[in-house]
């Protein structure tokens, strides 16, 4: 999943296409998707890979992004618009604009991250 650019993307559109079928409202389904697609980018850009669990229950939608490392250094400065340490390919391809945390934060009903040198925890709902 490290660098993994050809499958950007990929998990917000499945996810989205799945909560579609069943019948969320437009709305939230935008949220979800700007919200998944910023963190699996995260997960090939900033980690060497993890895996994505997606938790539909009667209080929301629940999104997992589990990573194995490097973890954030300061989770302070990530989570402030425009900072970035994304660098080569990444910005090639167009990421690294330092949006995606904030973005995440402002889109979602819920935010928890955990994160350590092993690795990252993003956990976040959706209410429905
Ligand atoms: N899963 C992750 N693993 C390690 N570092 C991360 C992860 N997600 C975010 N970061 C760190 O937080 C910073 C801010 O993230 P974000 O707001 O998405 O901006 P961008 O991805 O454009 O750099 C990143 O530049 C990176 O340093
Ligand atoms: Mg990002």
């Amino acid at each position: 999943m490290r660098e993994d650019y050809a499958n950007a993307g990929k998990v917000s559109t499945n996810v989205k296409s799945l909560l579609k079928q069943l019948g969320l409202p437009a709305d939230i389904l935008r949220r979800i998707a700007v919200a998944c697609y910023e963190a699996e980018i995260n997960m090939i850009i900033h980690s060497y890979g993890g895996e994505v669990v997606l938790e539909i229950s009667e209080e929301g939608i629940y999104l997992l992004f589990k990573d194995t490392g490097p973890g954030i250094a300061d989770v302070e400065k990530a989570m402030k618009p425009g900072y970035s340490t994304a660098s080569g390919k990444a910005l090639e391809f167009g990421f690294g604009a330092g949006m995606g945390l904030p973005n995440i934060k402002r889109v979602s009903d819920t935010f928890d991250l955990k994160t350590s040198p092993e690795g990252t925890c993003l956990r976040i709902g959706f209410h429905i």
